[in-house]
């Protein structure tokens, strides 16, 4: 596979915003035939939902090509310093030169360095085993997604995998 992820990283800023639109519902509707991530992310945004230090862009030639968004979970109804990974995209015609994988190892690293615990989210359980993540139900942590080997915790730093329920925030539940 070609890996030319040339991208700067960093946090999205409010004139990325359109463009991140742009982005994320280009990679669901070629993905799965749906745009509403597009909602979700700006509901999130609304809300001050998502962590802004975390919450991420991906340049190629100053132009917007991947975006990560980053929100806080809550365990068992209580802050744990647990983070949701959600929803992440890449513009299609750039998927698979490495640009999600800089998007997420960048996300993860900037997370540890804020002395957050834990990361999950729901998604392919053949892609994010390389970053570290691994099945969370088998680990006693559950979240209201099912079980199935999609749903997946990493710890960060020091701490150890939690237990308990994990909630997302209130834009995922509208
Ligand atoms: C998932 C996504 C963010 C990955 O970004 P990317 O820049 O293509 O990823 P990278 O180039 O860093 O990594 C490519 C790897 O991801 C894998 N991958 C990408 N999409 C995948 C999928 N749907 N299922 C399994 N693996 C997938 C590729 O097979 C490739 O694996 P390889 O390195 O072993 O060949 C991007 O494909 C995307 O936007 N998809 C549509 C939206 C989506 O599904 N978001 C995630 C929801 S959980």
């Amino acid at each position: 596979m070609q890996r030319d992820a040339d991208v700067e990283i960093r946090p999205e800023q409010p004139s990325d915003f359109d463009a991140i639109d742009r982005v994320v519902g280009d990679a669901f509707l070629a993905e799965f035939g749906s745009n509403s991530e597009v909602a979700l992310v700006r509901t999130m945004r609304a809300r001050g939902e998502l962590v802004a230090d975390l919450t991420l862009v991906a340049l190629r030639d100053e132009v917007v090509v991947g975006h990560l968004a980053m929100s806080e979970v809550t365990l068992d109804g209580r802050a744990a310093g647990g983070l949701g990974l959600a929803p992440v995209a890449v513009a299609p015609a750039l998927q698979g030169r490495g640009v999600g994988s800089a998007l997420i190892e960048a996300a993860l690293a900037r997370a540890e360095a804020a002395g957050w615990r834990f990361v999950v989210l729901l998604g392919h359980e053949h892609y994010y085993p390389r970053f570290g993540f691994e099945p969370a139900s088998p680990r006693g942590l559950t979240g209201d997604y099912g079980d199935h080997d999609g749903w997946m915790v990493r710890a960060l730093g020091d701490f150890d995998v939690p237990s308990g329920h994990v909630r997302y925030g209130s834009a995922f539940r509208d």
